[in-house]
C-alpha cells in the first residue's frame, strides 16, 4: 500500500495546504479547511509503452469515439449524439430531480439496442431499483442486459464491472462511495478525488460509458465542484423547480459534442417523458387577455441554438408608503430592477412605491438580455392594466438609456415563433436588419430602437 500522510484540503474547491489555515488559500472560504488521510504519491514508470507512442490524426481510426444512442432523444442530442465508449458523464442535480431516473432509463434505452449496461448503486437498495425499474420499464424485455447491483466501496463497483462486462455503467451517486485505502470518509474532497479517478480509469480501460451522478450542494455546485468536473468529459446539470414537473437537461462542459444543447423532459408516473415541442408546454396554460403577460422567445442555455417560447408574467400592485417589493421567479432580480429604473427615468412611468413581481412562467430560469424587452412589455402592461397583443411576441437587450440592443440568434427566435402560430415579433433594429432577406418564417418582424416604441406597438396604445 501507498505510503499515507494527511494534508488539509479544502471542502470547497479542493486546495491543499500541509497545515491547517482559516481561510482557504485557493477560493477564499473561511473553515473550509479539514485534514485528510492522502495516498502519497505512486512513481510511475517513465519508458515509452506501444499505447502512449505518437500517431498521426490519420491513423487514428474513427472508431475511436465510438456513441451508443441512448434512444432518449432530448438526452442524445445534449450528449452529442449519445453515449461515448471510454467517456465520463457526471450529472449533478439537487436530490429528487429525477437523477437516478434519467439514468435507469437511459441505461434500459442502451440495453434496448442490445448493450449491456450495469447501474451500481449506494444510494438505494438493488430491491428499491428493481422495484422502479419494473414499474417504469414495463415489461420491456432486456434479458440480461441490464444489471444492477448494490456497492459502497469503489472496489466494489470495479469488481461488478469485471463479472458485468458492460458498456455503460452508471454510478449513483460517486458521493457515497469510498475507497478502503483512504481513511477519510465518503464524499471528502480526498476520497470524491480518489474514487473518481479510478473510475476514470476504469471507464479508460474496459471503454466504458460511465455515468456518474453528483449530488448539488445549497448553492448549485457540485459538492467539490472543481475536483470533479475537470476529472470528467462531460457535465450535466438536471435543473427543474420543486412543484413544477418540467426539468431541463443542460451541458456545461463536452468534450464530445457542444455544450450549448438543453434537452427537456416531464416527470410523470411512468417515469420521465420527453418533450419534443417545450413551448408548447410552457405556454399551455396561459391565460386569455390578461395583462402583464408577454411571450419571449428565448434560448436557455447560454450561447444555445435551440429557442423556446416561454411566458413573462408581470404584476404589480398599488403604490404604498416607502420602498416597493420586488420579487422574481426565473429570473434574476437586478434585470427586474434595471427594467424599472429605465421605465421610470427614460419612459415616465411611476413604480417607486409599488410592489412589482415578475415571473417566468413554468418553471424555467432565464438569464440572458433578451428577456429585457418581453420583461419591460409586460411590466408596462400591468402597470396600465392593458392586455399585450395575443399574436405578439418580444425580444431584445434594454440599455441603461432606454435603448432597445441587438440580440443573438435572431432567426432560430423567429422560427420558434412562427411554428406556434404567432404573427408579429418586436425585435431590436439592428437585429432585424441582420436577419435575411424575406425569409423571416412568416413573422411580420416590427423593428425597434427604443422601449418605449416597444410598449406602444406591444399594448396598442
Ligand atoms: P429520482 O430519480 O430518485 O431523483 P434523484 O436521483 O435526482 O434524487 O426521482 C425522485 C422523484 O421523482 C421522486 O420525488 C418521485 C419522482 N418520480 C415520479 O414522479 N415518477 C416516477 O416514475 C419516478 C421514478 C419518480
Ligand atoms: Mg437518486
Amino acid at each position: 500500500m501507498a505510503k499515507q500522510s494527511t494534508q488539509f484540503i479544502c471542502q470547497a474547491c479542493g486546495a491543499s495546504a500541509p497545515r491547517w489555515l482559516g481561510r482557504c488559500p485557493g477560493c477564499g472560504g473561511w473553515n473550509t479547511l479539514v485534514e485528510e488521510i492522502v495516498a502519497g504519491k505512486k512513481s510511475r514508470g517513465s519508458l515509452p509503452t506501444a499505447a502512449n507512442k505518437p500517431v498521426s490524426i490519420g491513423e487514428v481510426p474513427e472508431d475511436a469515439a465510438a456513441r451508443l444512442p441512448t434512444g432518449i432523444e432530448e438526452l442524445d442530442r445534449v450528449l452529442g449524439g449519445g453515449a461515448v465508449l471510454g467517456s465520463v458523464v457526471l450529472v449533478g442535480g439537487d436530490p429528487g430531480v429525477g437523477k437516478s431516473t434519467l439514468l435507469l432509463q437511459a441505461l434500459a434505452g442502451l440495453a434496448k439496442r442490445g448493450a449491456r449496461a450495469l447501474y451500481s448503486s449506494g444510494e438505494e437498495s438493488v430491491a428499491q431499483i428493481a422495484l422502479r425499474a419494473r414499474r417504469i420499464l414495463g415489461d420491456q424485455s432486456l434479458g440480461d442486459r441490464l444489471q444492477i447491483v448494490g456497492a459502497s466501496d469503489v472496489a466494489e463497483v470495479e469488481d461488478a464491472a469485471r463479472l458485468a462486462r458492460p458498456s455503460a455503467l452508471v454510478v449513483d451517486s460517486v458521493q457515497v462511495l469510498r475507497s478502503a485505502e483512504l481513511e477519510s470518509a465518503a464524499g471528502s474532497v480526498s476520497q470524491l478525488r480518489e474514487v473518481t479517478a479510478r473510475l476514470v480509469d476504469l471507464a479508460k480501460k474496459e471503454r466504458i460509458a460511465l455515468f456518474l451522478v453528483g449530488h448539488v450542494t445549497k448553492d448549485g455546485a457540485l459538492a467539490g465542484p472543481k475536483v470533479l468536473e475537470h476529472l470528467v468529459d462531460v457535465v450535466l446539470s438536471f435543473e427543474g423547480e420543486r412543484g413544477n414537473a418540467f426539468r431541463a437537461l443542460r451541458a456545461s462542459k463536452n468534450r464530445y459534442g457542444s455544450a450549448t444543447e438543453v434537452g427537456v423532459f416531464e416527470m410523470a408516473q411512468g417515469g420521465l417523458a420527453e418533450v419534443p415541442n417545450p413551448s408548447e408546454l410552457f405556454l399551455a396554460e396561459r391565460p386569455a387577455h390578461a395583462s402583464g403577460s408577454v411571450v419571449a422567445p428565448v434560448t436557455p442555455q447560454e450561447g444555445g441554438a435551440r429557442a423556446v417560447l416561454v411566458e413573462v408574467q408581470a404584476l404589480v400592485g398599488s403604490v404604498g408608503q416607502g420602498n416597493g417589493r420586488r420579487v422574481t421567479t426565473g429570473l434574476a432580480s437586478t434585470r427586474l430592477a434595471l427594467i424599472l429604473a429605465v421605465l421610470e427615468r427614460k419612459v415616465g412611468f411611476m413604480l417607486a412605491g409599488a410592489d412589482v413581481f415578475a415571473n417566468v412562467a413554468g418553471g424555467l430560469t432565464i438569464d440572458e438580455p433578451a428577456i429585457d424587452l418581453p420583461l419591460a412589455i409586460a411590466v408596462a402592461s400591468a402597470a396600465r392594466d392593458r392586455p399585450c397583443a395575443r399574436d405578439l411576441v418580444a425580444f431584445g437587450e434594454i440599455g441603461l438609456a432606454g435603448e432597445v440592443r441587438g440580440v443573438a440568434r435572431g432567426m432560430s427566435r423567429l422560427g420558434e415563433a412562427a411554428s406556434m402560430g404567432f404573427k408579429r415579433a418586436i425585435v431590436p433594429a439592428s437585429t432585424a436588419e441582420r436577419m435575411t432577406g424575406n425569409d423571416r418564417s412568416g413573422v411580420e418582424v416590427i423593428p425597434v430602437r427604443r422601449v418605449e416604441e416597444a410598449i406602444r406597438i406591444a399594448l396598442d396604445d
